[in-house]
């Protein structure tokens, strides 16, 4: 039968601490002025690359290897902690939800058997983000749901729509909005009454994480329930071009708007026995609009008015929480994830990030679970993230709190396992911002030397690696790797993450002497990691993860 005992490993000792350092956004590419980790100095990271080939290698963080649907998806940070933690592929949502639509699945559910019955005599809302991204949501999807549900009877549809420019190019908001607004208008010559109803930019309006800025969901709120923003417009489209114009303004950070009729009222806002739908199927930034549209007991914001709703995610996308309770398409069931294992089998653990990347190492890492599995073996511990800034100004976040707090659990032999997602990479790659982003790196490489100082001190390993690639090409590149210019002749900034693998450096005075980087996996990816986290703390990894990057050579 099942046991959660795992094997012995043969020749690798427990009880030495081990340091697991994930990089958020720290790919490998070639060195070239758009590759800020190649111009920051970042010494740490570069003696791990330029010493022992055996003890650093790359690995695949995007595309299939991590369950995405195609080798073109870029990694990111879900699928990235998900495959790190798990040890395994799992179909994640992006493809589960490309499936449901497919074979049509999606409108055999209590999902949408649930928001049906608002469709004879309410409105339908669509609330998410609008790009073809494929990180949180995506347009081609938001298409079929629309042309899905308008052929199951919904006749009044409302899309409330979240402008992107993280996971695609800045300035793409605009094509999106015409492409929906040519689908929504195909709707209404087949007298389905379609509109969008409201705007705004990720960053500000709705698409928070980790409860880091409830201002962020509260002004989502009052444009998508209420109808009610600073700005007001005919059509989404001039609302994003006009406000587009505005000094300054990118697609992530457009303010709220709300699109009135010819008299000044919302033409959308969300409606006693209305049916909601969270189209985006990543859960970090769904999940705190999910619990204001759900709670009955709710303090984080005022919402004035909580209407009587049936709402459904694209996804459950907090299964401990059971949060939503009603949902579209069942999330990866992804579960004995090496966490639970090791902890199971006595591994104490520590994890830390700061607030923007906190659940990456602890909620995506553990299979999109929230918590501890034992409470008296796991400690977490969350750094508060600056809120209400954007990170081009504070590039060196939250790193050196983030490594000291490593360094301490380190140091106090509390814990065998001491993991950190530091955030700079990502975090300060995702607002183009070159000069800032090669503050970032260093920043982040001075944190791994921290952490690495106290792993010597201990006798300890570390594992160094990467979620996926961001900060390491700042530019979008034709096919031959040459920069793309925009219509002013100026560099077209790469703010998404990107397709590159990424870094696993091993090393440390507890490593043994001949633990080396397998030669035989030919293209192994993120998931192999935890097989050999699980062997550098002493044991032989279930028989379902993914091999072990490591061989133990005999003398
Ligand atoms: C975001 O949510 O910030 C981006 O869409 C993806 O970034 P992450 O996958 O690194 O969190
Ligand atoms: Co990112």
């Amino acid at each position: 039968g099942f046991s959660w005992t795992l094997p012995d490993h043969p020749k690798l000792p427990k009880g030495k601490p081990l340091a697991v350092v994930v990089l958020d956004g720290w790919g490998e590419a070639n060195p070239d002025e758009y590759n800020c980790i190649h111009v920051a100095q970042t010494p740490v990271m570069d003696s791990l690359k330029n010493g022992a080939p055996e003890k650093w290698r790359l690995v695949k963080a995007h595309g299939t290897a991590v369950g995405l649907p195609s080798d073109d998806d870029m990694g990111n940070s879900e699928v990235g902690h998900n495959a790190l933690g798990a040890g395994r592929i799992f179909a994640q949502g992006a493809k589960l939800v490309d499936q449901a639509l497919a074979s049509g699945k999606i409108y055999e559910g209590d999902g949408f058997n649930y928001i049906k019955e608002s469709f004879e005599n309410a409105t339908l809302h669509l609330i998410g983000l609008l790009s073809d991204g494929g990180v949180h949501s995506r347009l081609d999807q938001l298409q079929l749901l629309l042309k899905g549900a308008s052929e199951r009877g919904a006749k009044r549809i409302r899309v409330h729509i979240l402008t992107d420019g993280r996971d695609v190019l800045d300035g793409s908001s605009v094509g999106f909005v015409e492409t929906l607004e040519n689908d929504l208008s195909q709707l209404r010559e087949k007298g389905i009454d379609a509109r969008i109803a409201s705007g705004g930019g990720r960053m500000y309006v709705t698409m928070d994480r980790y409860e880091n800025d409830w201002d962020v969901v509260k002004r989502g709120w009052d444009a998508q329930v209420l109808g009610e923003a600073p700005y007001k417009f005919k059509s989404a489209l001039e609302a994003v071009k006009t406000l587009r114009a505005e000094p300054n303004a990118n697609d992530q950070y457009l303010p709220p708007f709300v699109i009135v009729d010819d008299s000044g009222n919302a033409v959308g806002p969300v409606l006693d026995g209305d049916a909601v739908v969270t189209i985006n199927f990543r859960a970090d930034r769904m999940v705190m609009l999910a619990k204001a549209l759900e709670y009955a007991d709710f303090d984080k914001f005022d919402r004035v008015r909580v209407p009587k709703i049936r709402y459904a995610g694209m996804l459950q996308y907090d299964g401990e929480l059971k949060l939503p309770s009603r949902y579209l398409v069942s999330p990866p069931e992804i579960e004995r994830t090496s966490g639970e294992y090791l902890v199971k089998n006595g591994i104490r653990t520590f994890a830390c990030s700061e607030t923007v990347k906190f659940g990456h190492v602890t909620f995506f890492w553990n299979g999109n679970r929230s918590g501890y599995f034992d409470e008296t073996k796991e400690e977490y511990v969350e750094i508060p993230s600056d809120s209400g800034i954007t990170f081009n100004v504070a590039p060196k976040m939250k790193a050196l709190e983030i490594a000291e707090k490593a360094r301490d659990a380190i140091l106090s032999g509390k814990f065998d396992q001491v993991r950190v997602n530091l955030p700079n990479g990502d975090m300060v790659g995702h607002t183009g911002d070159i000069k800032a982003t090669v503050v970032a790196c260093k920043a982040a490489d001075e944190a791994v030397k921290i952490i690495l100082d106290a792993v010597e001190q201990v006798g300890g390993i570390y594992l160094v690696t990467a979620d996926h690639g961001n900060a390491e090409d700042m530019v979008k590149r034709n096919k031959s790797g040459k920069p793309l210019l925009d219509k002013s002749g100026g560099i077209q900034i790469l703010t998404s993450h990107t397709l590159q693998p990424v870094p696993v450096a091993i090393g440390g005075p507890g490593l043994h002497p001949g633990v080396k980087f397998r030669t035989d996996i030919q293209t192994p990816g993120l998931a192999n990691v935890a097989a050999t986290v699980m062997n550098l703390h002493g044991f032989e990894a279930p028989a379902d993860y993914e091999p072990t990057l490591i061989e133990v050579a005999e003398n």
